[in-house]
């Protein structure tokens, strides 16, 4: 088995790539897969050629596309950027897949809705993008069902946190050890995913013999955490276990105005990927727990 991750230096590939490294040690390296990283070194995902040289070299039996351009605010002024890399490179992608019968899993997201929704959001519910990165999103994911109908896999997370990179709970840790008090929106609801769970996820489903079947219908599936928060509350729930004394005052999208406009609600639901997969989902909060354990032993 040849397996090839995108987006090496990302949340999601380097979470993907610990554990991968965790098993095989476990196993005195004699592990059957052989996982292949790449970052835009390698295979630059904006452009054609860069793409078709490396496929044109590598021959894979799956590839896990992790990579993405994930910059929601600056996605508003680089939309040709961001759809090169969120719709074009994932059109491509498809189409190498298909032509080296490589099963392709794409990782995609909540914002591909508009979070106008009152009940948690089903794979099958129609997307309606409100800003420029969902938008680039949606055409990655309705492209690669086009060019691939069987035997590729999108797997919608949100709220995506991790030890690596900048995300909002970096962020939060940073300025609440900084400032006595911050503003969080707080009508904003979802359901925040910890990198390593998502990771485990999809390391889950290659292994699984319905994934492994050749000739299935392309499929989308719903991931993140259990349970549903604001972003306030996610805010006040990473003080309270770093013990930071910060005061969270809650604002509302409007008092808080971004260059990208965000859902109000992106709950979704999971029971597709738990049934199909028979993949665990951890509540919200355990997850955060766990996150911040090891977090602590880094340090
Ligand atoms: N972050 C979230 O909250 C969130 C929520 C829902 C869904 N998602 C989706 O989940 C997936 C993984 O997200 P993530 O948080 O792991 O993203 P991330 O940490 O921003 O990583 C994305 C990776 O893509 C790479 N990349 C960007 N442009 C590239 C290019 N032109 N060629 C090759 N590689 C390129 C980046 O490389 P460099 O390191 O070199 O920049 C980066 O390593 C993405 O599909 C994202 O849309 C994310």
């Amino acid at each position: 088995m040849r397996i090839l991750v995108t987006g090496k230096n990302g949340q999601v590939g380097r979470s993907i790539q610990k554990i991968v490294n965790t098993e095989t040690k476990i196993d005195n390296n004699q592990s059957p897969n052989d996982f292949i990283f790449v970052g835009r070194e390698e295979l630059n995902l904006s452009s054609e050629s860069s793409i078709s040289h490396y496929f044109d070299n590598n021959k894979f039996d799956i590839i896990i596309n992790c990579a993405a351009y994930t910059q929601v605010d600056r996605a508003e002024q680089e939309v040709e950027l961001a759809s090169q890399i969120n719709h074009l490179a994932v059109k491509h992608l498809a189409s190498i897949a298909n032509k080296q019968q490589a099963r392709l899993i794409h990782i995609s997201t909540d914002y591909v809705f508009d979070g106008e929704s009152i009940k948690p959001y089903l794979e099958t519910d129609t997307p309606n993008p409100i800003n420029a990165y969902g938008r680039t999103k949606l055409a990655g994911e309705k492209a690669l069902q086009t060019l691939m109908p069987m035997n590729a896999l999108v797997i919608r997370a949100s709220w995506l946190y991790s030890e690596y990179d900048n995300n909002f709970v970096s962020t939060m840790l940073k300025l609440g050890r900084e400032q006595d008090e911050l503003r969080v929106v707080s009508d904003q609801m979802g359901s925040p995913t910890y990198a390593s769970d998502l990771a485990d996820a999809i390391l889950e489903i290659i292994k699984h013999k319905k994934f492994r079947d050749v000739g299935q219908t392309t499929q989308i599936y719903h991931y993140s955490g259990e349970g549903e928060i604001s972003w306030h509350e996610f805010a006040k729930e990473i003080f309270k276990i770093e013990k930071i004394e910060c005061e969270v005052n809650p604002v509302t999208s409007q008092q808080y105005p971004t260059p990208a406009k965000r859902p109000r609600n992106t709950l979704m639901k999971k029971d597709k990927i738990v049934k199909v997969f028979n993949i665990k989902i951890s509540n919200w909060k355990s997850s955060l727990n766990t996150f911040m354990a090891i977090l602590k032993q880094k340090q």
